[in-house]
């Protein structure tokens, strides 16, 4: 059994009361944008197969991961860096009664020992945490089986330099972001081939402002600094400084 450990995004970015605002914006069970309805859009593009073996990597609340084994039909595993993700994953995974077919465990993905073990990854807005991509990709390529298929969305940029307020936003929240083609190279060179990248700031520009009308619904305390938080990433995507990336690739088989 993994060890629990408490870590900078559970205490920071994901304390249990800005959890429970993201899902409020999100939709129930997930922390990234789009919800459950983009999740499924997405999955669709990795044309998975009933009993095939899923790795969703950062996988929060479980939303994903619960999708995809209720739409898919798959066998998934769920990881995240987060304890209390995991245990909320599990608990709700269980009232679901998808247990059988869905587990989570508590594991950095820079750690991830597993070896051709999976037939797809997917992974929601979670690599934006990772500075150590080509680790990362690394331990993904081992992971999958070959022919594995590979597909995640994460927030992106442009070119640097960044206008300041964006550099101290990224600098502020920790994250890592890539341009496509910087994500691409870190992709190839990892070993994966049909490598397809995609840029989806149009719907993240979209989803932002959907996101905004739920913003009265958040407690009081919350309200200015969400509507903060999400006014600022919305003028940085019009911009073009903020990117949403989507991105495919497949292990050779
Ligand atoms: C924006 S949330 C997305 C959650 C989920 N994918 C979704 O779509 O609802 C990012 C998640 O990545 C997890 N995470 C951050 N760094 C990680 C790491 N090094 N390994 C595994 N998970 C990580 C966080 O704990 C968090 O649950």
């Amino acid at each position: 059994m993994p060890l629990f450990k408490k870590t900078s995004v559970d205490s920071e970015q994901y304390t249990p009361s800005n959890v429970q605002a993201y899902e409020m914006i999100y939709g129930t069970d997930f922390v990234s944008p789009g919800g459950r309805e983009i999740a499924k859009q997405f999955a669709q593009r990795l044309e998975l197969r009933p009993g095939e073996r899923v790795l969703d990597v950062g996988s929060g609340l479980g939303g994903c991961a619960c999708m995809l084994a209720q739409e898919f039909e798959t066998d998934v595993d769920g990881l995240d860096f987060s304890s209390s993700m995991v245990a909320e994953a599990s608990a709700r995974c269980r009232e679901k009664g998808l247990s059988e077919k869905v587990r989570f465990f508590q594991q950095d993905c820079l750690e991830l020992e597993a070896i051709e073990e999976y037939d797809a990854i997917m992974s929601r807005d979670v690599f934006l945490h990772i500075g150590d991509k080509e680790r990362l990709f690394r331990n993904l390529f081992r992971a999958l089986k070959p022919g594995g298929r590979m597909l995640f969305t994460d927030y992106g940029c442009r070119e640097r330099p960044w206008p300041w307020t964006f550099a101290r936003y990224v600098k502020a929240r920790g994250y890592t972001l890539h341009t496509l083609y910087e994500y691409s190279t870190i992709i190839e060179r990892s070993g994966f081939s049909e490598v397809l990248s995609e840029d989806i700031t149009a719907l993240f520009i979209d989803t932002l402002r959907k996101e905004m009308r739920g913003l009265k619904d958040l407690p009081w305390h919350q309200r200015a600094t969400f509507r903060l938080a999400w006014t600022s990433k919305l003028r940085a995507a019009r911009k073009g400084v903020h990117r949403w990336s989507l991105i495919q690739a497949v292990k050779p088989g």
